[in-house]
């Protein structure tokens, strides 16, 4: 039904406007009582989807990445879809406009994406009063910095995020691997990135006594770039190791453009969608094998099929998001994979 006949309206506009547009429609449908329909539909309950990843339980393994979602204007809607988890942001601590339009480009011969958005978002403050009516959903707060801070400041916009979502979210992303904020992925580099996560992480395990009781630290996950080499990855292993940060996310859009047939190939800004799919679930591997499994992974890029998502589970991953291959593939999509992990259950 939606590849057939609404996918093929909706590629007709502009891609940015359509995810205005999709946005109003689900916000509009659930508000007259589609919620209990579109559950009906794609939800998958089955108490052997639960999985317990960095101390959380999930009713599922699958989730919504980030960038879908920025301001946390739709997560419950979203979560009737069928996701096991909503993951909001990039946020960041001011609201910024992001890159001048347009910025957001479908390459429909390759299954793909390229947007070059820059974090535009209302600001973590914002996205705060919408989360204290959260009823349930679990969330990951993806945090970032604005693009008029400098990186030697960037820590401080990092822990005014950390600090807002604290209440709100079940656990943090922290986002150094976008390519459409300038500079933003030398914080990738050992000696700034170990920085960053320390204080984070720091301020986790002090985070004050609360009037419900002990808030306990919140798990802090790192996500990273398909473009790293094998050496910047140990040092991803290192790092973890050292901070003692929960996990990583793997991966963020890439800059590579190899293999690519469509016209728009040449946009600048980040790739994702099917020409991701493997290059992403190398990674997830590698940072499994090398590691010897010690943190857990969240594996995502280029996920538009059951067999994407089990073949990074099988790599190694805990738990898996799509973006992408929401946009071609439709919210059936989350359905298929999970029935397609009971099914690998149930033969395994
Ligand atoms: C993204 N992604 C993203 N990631 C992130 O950490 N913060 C963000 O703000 C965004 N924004 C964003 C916007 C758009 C339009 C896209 C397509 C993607 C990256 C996303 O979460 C995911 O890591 C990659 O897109 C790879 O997964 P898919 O899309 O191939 O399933």
């Amino acid at each position: 039904m939606y590849k057939l006949f609404i996918r093929p309206i909706l590629f007709l506009f502009d891609p940015e406007k359509v995810h205005h547009f999709t946005f109003s429609l689900i916000r509009f449908l659930s508000s007259i009582g589609f919620s209990s329909i579109f559950k009906n539909i794609y939800e998958v309950k089955d108490t052997r989807l639960e999985t317990e990843v960095f101390g959380l339980k999930f009713k599922n393994p699958v989730g919504l990445a980030a960038g879908f979602d920025k301001d946390a204007k739709l997560y419950k809607e979203l979560s009737n879809f069928g996701f096991g988890f909503i993951e909001i942001g990039t946020l960041t601590p001011k609201g910024q406009d992001g890159n001048p339009k347009k910025r957001l480009f479908r390459l429909k011969e390759d299954s793909a994406i390229v947007n070059r958005m820059g974090f535009n978002n209302g600001g973590v403050l914002e996205a705060v009063e919408r989360l204290k009516r959260n009823n349930g959903v679990l969330i990951g707060g993806n945090i970032g910095k604005n693009k008029v801070t400098p990186n030697e400041e960037a820590v401080k916009d990092y822990e005014i995020c950390f600090d807002a979502l604290f209440p709100h979210v079940d656990y943090f992303v922290v986002n150094v691997s976008s390519p459409n904020t300038p500079n933003l992925r030398e914080l990738q580099d050992k000696k700034p990135l170990t920085e960053l996560l320390q204080t984070l992480q720091d301020k986790n395990l002090a985070m004050p006594v609360t009037s419900k009781g002990t808030e306990k630290p919140k798990p802090i996950l790192l996500k990273i770039a398909p473009d790293l080499t094998n050496e910047q990855l140990l040092d991803i292993i290192d790092i973890v190791n050292d901070t003692k940060i929960a996990g990583v996310i793997a991966t963020n859009t890439t800059i590579s453009r190899e293999g690519l047939q469509a016209e728009n190939k040449k946009e600048m800004g980040g790739l994702s969608g099917k020409p991701l799919t493997n290059r992403s679930t190398e990674v997830i591997r590698f940072l499994s094998e090398k590691s010897n499994k010690s943190f857990p992974i969240i594996g995502v890029g280029g996920i538009h099929t059951a067999k994407d998502a089990l073949e990074k589970l099988k790599a190694g991953a805990s738990l898996v998001q799509l973006y992408t291959g929401f946009i071609y593939e439709g919210p059936k999509l989350i359905k298929e994979i999970n029935k397609a992990i009971l099914s690998a259950k149930t033969i395994s």
